[in-house]
């Protein structure tokens, strides 16, 4: 794993002198986006540009999409779009929704959805759990209840912000037992957890690049129901990037976007779908995912640590740490830096409080070991 590299501080040069590099330090990520990417992907990265109306690029998309939608074991159209997470999070709120959503919120990202429906002139109810614990069942069939007018409700399916995992399924299917639309922002989990999107009925279910898919970031995919695709027809004053329609028409018609894509992250995609394939197929992926976590989570424990979240929520994708007595979250970050491994700080409210290392991207097991050992000895 690998690799990020900037100009040194006096303290860094001092401290980094045996790595022989005067300017460059190697840090390894423990990130939560942008996170490393294997070796493999960056070289694809390297190809040639062609035009985003050529043969090769018309290819280029139908495969990709192919194997999207394989992967997320979905029927529904599955498009890329130009953009990070946070375009698509915005394109549903613009196609889909009239006057009224529920945003459950279970920390930053969850509130960033809430303010993206109401700067796009949405009434937003909200759902907001004390920090750590996740959405239930019950909270959110009480909600519907009592606020039958909305038509759709956002969840984040792993909140990175306070490493936690909601229980999309049942969630799921307390929002569809009400006949409401579902968003989910799987921008941390799409890649490195389960997702069924038909089975769980979701409506739009987006991701970033830059998360579980290990890809450079500037790339959003998301998959769409043949009802959102119904309601963006209907929608007036949606805009044109994130227009779902102009985004089905081009497909369709050229397999290619209404804009220019990014070439460049489509084709990493591609590559990561395809290694994934060849190396067992999604499963074996997220079962890496899960034993890269225990050895997190254990190496946690080991040190007398604890995670953020209520127990059974914790994220399989990113640990949410509590700092120890003595020592803030960003000093841990810090003390780590000059280490040489890239954790993340804590998030919004928790900033001071945790830090977290994600599990996220192009990251061995020996990486893993080492990250912990080098923890424990800051900590010590
Ligand atoms: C859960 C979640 N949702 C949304 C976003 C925003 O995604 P992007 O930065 O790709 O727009 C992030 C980014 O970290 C995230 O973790």
């Amino acid at each position: 794993m690998l690799v990020l590299a900037w100009p040194l501080s006096k303290g860094q040069v001092i401290l980094h002198r045996e790595l022989n590099a005067r300017w460059l330090i190697v840090m390894k990520l423990f990130t939560v986006g942008p996170v490393a990417c294997r070796p493999e992907v960056l070289e694809e990265m390297k190809r040639q540009m062609f035009s985003h109306r050529s043969e090769e690029y018309r290819e280029l998309h139908r495969e990709t999409v192919r194997r999207l939608r394989e992967f997320l074991e979905t029927k529904n159209k599955v498009f890329l779009f130009p953009s990070s997470g946070s375009g698509v999070m915005e394109g549903t709120v613009r196609n889909c929704v009239e006057r009224k959503m529920l945003c459950c919120i279970n920390g930053a990202f969850g509130k960033r959805y809430a303010e993206v429906g109401e700067s796009n002139g949405k009434i937003v109810e909200r759902l907001e759990p004390e920090l750590g614990k996740p959405t239930t069942p019950e909270l959110l069939d009480e909600k519907l209840s009592s606020a039958p007018d909305v038509e759709a409700v956002a969840i984040t399916y792993n909140e990175t912000s306070v490493g936690l995992l909601n229980p999309l399924p049942e969630l799921a299917k307390v929002v569809k037992e009400h006949g409401k639309f579902l968003f989910v922002d799987a921008v941390s989990a799409m890649g490195g957890v389960e997702l069924k999107v038909d089975k769980w009925k979701i409506d739009v279910c987006f991701a970033s690049s830059q998360k579980c898919f290990g890809i450079p970031p500037g790339l959003a995919v998301a998959s769409l129901s043949e009802g959102t695709l119904e309601r963006s027809e209907r929608a007036r004053n949606k805009g044109w990037y994130f227009d779902f329609k102009l985004y089905e028409k081009y497909q369709e018609r050229e397999s290619s976007t209404h804009m220019t894509p990014p070439i460049s992250q489509i084709l990493a995609l591609n590559k990561e779908l395809e290694l994934i394939d060849a190396e067992g197929g999604k499963q074996k992926r997220f079962e890496f995912y899960s034993e890269r976590m225990r050895r997190i989570k254990e190496g946690i424990e080991a040190l007398d640590l604890a995670l953020f979240p209520e127990r059974r929520y914790e994220s399989p994708t990113v640990a949410c740490v509590n700092a120890p007595e003595g020592i803030s979250g960003p000093e841990v970050y810090e003390r780590m830096r000059e280490r040489g491994f890239e954790l993340a700080k804590g998030y919004g409210k928790l900033k001071e409080r945790t830090f977290r290392i994600g599990n996220m991207g192009y990251i061995r097991l020996e990486d893993v070991d080492e990250m912990l050992q080098v923890l424990g000895e800051v900590l010590g």
